[in-house]
């Protein structure tokens, strides 16, 4: 019994610092500067969140799910190293803007709001 407690307590305190991880993240992301960075760098091929070079891939969360794409990391590593015909952006951005821009992207998409 008392070893169930423990155990008990111990993936509690597991999930706890799991969830405080995951909104520390959230926390640092700033979508206004997100979209400030979305409308200088990316708008030129992603104006409200399409594609003009593959009309396919756009940015909306259906097309971000079917190309495993929604997730803050997903975004990040793609806008980093590039994708396809997707230049990299990690030597034109700081790894801040392209956190803040992922989260902007993703809000945009789970919201609908593109
Ligand atoms: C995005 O693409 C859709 C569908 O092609 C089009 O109707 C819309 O005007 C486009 N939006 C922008 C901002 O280019
Ligand atoms: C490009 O994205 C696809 C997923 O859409 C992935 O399978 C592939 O590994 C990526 N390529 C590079 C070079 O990161």
């Amino acid at each position: 019994m008392k070893f169930l407690i423990s155990l008990f307590l111990g993936c509690l305190s597991v999930l706890f610092i799991s969830l405080q991880l995951a909104f520390a993240q959230d926390a640092t992301l700033d979508l206004d500067e997100g979209e400030r960075i979305f409308t200088a760098n990316c708008a030129s091929c992603h104006n409200g969140g399409n594609n003009t070079v593959n009309p396919l891939k756009t940015l909306k969360i259906s097309d971000l799910e079917q190309y495993e794409k929604n997730t803050v990391t997903a975004i990040v590593t793609q806008v980093t190293n590039g994708n396809g015909s997707m230049p990299p952006f990690g030597d034109r951005l700081s790894d801040e803007d392209i956190q803040n821009v992922a989260g902007y992207v993703l809000n945009q998409a789970k919201t609908d709001s593109w």
